[in-house]
């Protein structure tokens, strides 16, 4: 039985179309995208979010910057491209997709020179397209490789949202949950709610409901006794950024996760396609970490839940040590430790 992926972006009528993430699950809403300014705001704001969806944003991003640009002289037009690189690039500082895909649509600009201003535009917007595209093909190798790792009957738990609505179709750590589905396998997922943004909550559990996979929502805080009840085969979960030692910044918890997982001897998977490594960086310690308001802290969706003017720490993310990490799992195959050695073979 195949599945019917959720689209959380879509390029329509020479407008880019993004599912307003932020009224899931109630309402499924598209809004228009016709500016740069309203796709950042758009990724900055978490309309839309998940690290291989905000790089094909941005590259969507580029290819109406050129809509933009009305000089014919390429140095200008080069200008004002890496003008907007820059300034898309502000939006959020950890998922490393982000600046890839941004120094790929400007890397293919450079090589349109000679060509008129219509054929640039033409170009990008069908290089953005192809980014869009590869990704697809990227989630369902991740799965087809992690498939490899399980049985037909495990449990498996995952954090935060590294599905359909953080990419294209498959996702990444839900790619296998939705092959052994189509298998017929009997697998089970837990989904972690995932404080303070509940995007397990409000994503995770309601993709993966949607898809027909048998999924089971817990708050963050259960993770622990779960585990020590036997019930979690394997943990899943995807990535911002991975750096070249295996060290891996993902949604705040993933760490401890890791940790457990360690202690009660459960296999830690991480599933992430080729752009989110950066080989850059040698450790985690050089991953910037977003910090966002207080409010997703102290309010619920509104609703004031904490004191007013209290003292408040919301880093988005956290950086899970190699050692925690049983494997990476990636489009092009499963890497081992020593993953120093091992990552830098991929490329
Ligand atoms: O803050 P978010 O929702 O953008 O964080 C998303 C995650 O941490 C995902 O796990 C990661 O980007 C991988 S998505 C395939």
């Amino acid at each position: 039985m195949t599945t019917e992926f959720l689209k959380p972006l879509e390029w329509k009528d020479n407008t880019l179309y993004i599912l307003n993430q932020l009224k899931l699950p109630e309402v499924e809403e598209y809004n228009p995208k016709r500016t740069v300014e309203e796709v950042f705001h758009a990724i900055r704001d978490m309309e839309l979010r998940g690290a291989p969806l905000i790089g094909i944003t941005a590259a969507y991003g580029m290819a109406i910057a050129a809509q933009h640009i009305n000089s014919e002289d390429h140095s200008e037009f080069m200008e004002e491209m890496q003008k907007q690189a820059s300034y898309l690039g502000e939006s959020r500082p950890t998922a490393v997709n982000l600046f890839w895909a941004l120094k790929r649509m400007i890397a293919k600009a450079m090589t349109l020179g000679e060509v008129s201003l219509e054929e640039k535009r033409k170009v990008l917007l069908e290089e953005a397209m192809i980014i869009h595209k590869e990704d697809i093909a990227i989630n369902r190798a991740i799965g087809e490789n992690l498939i490899s790792l399980l049985k037909e009957d495990m449990t498996l738990m995952t954090h935060c949202n590294a599905g359909s609505l953080a990419t294209s179709e498959y996702g990444t750590a839900t790619a296998p949950m939705y092959i052994a589905k189509e298998l017929g396998w009997d697998i089970k997922v837990y989904a972690n709610e995932t404080r303070p943004y509940l995007q397990g909550a409000r994503l995770t559990a309601y993709e993966l409901a949607r898809g027909g996979v048998d999924v089971t929502l817990i708050t963050d805080n259960m993770a622990g006794f779960l585990m020590s009840q036997g019930k979690i085969d394997a943990i899943i979960t995807g990535a911002d950024r991975v750096v070249a030692n295996g060290d891996t910044a993902n949604k705040i918890g993933t760490m401890s996760l890791a940790v457990l997982a360690k202690y009660f001897n459960i296999p830690f998977y991480v599933a992430v396609p080729t752009p989110t490594i950066d080989l850059d960086m040698e450790t985690g310690k050089e991953i910037p970490i977003e910090e966002r308001g207080h409010e997703e802290v102290t309010s619920w969706f509104g609703k004031q839940i904490a004191p007013k003017d209290i003292k408040v720490y919301n880093p988005a993310f956290d950086v899970t040590p190699n050692d925690l990490i049983t494997a990476i799992v990636t489009e092009k195959g499963i890497v081992y430790p020593p993953f120093n050695e091992n990552l830098k073979k991929l490329f």
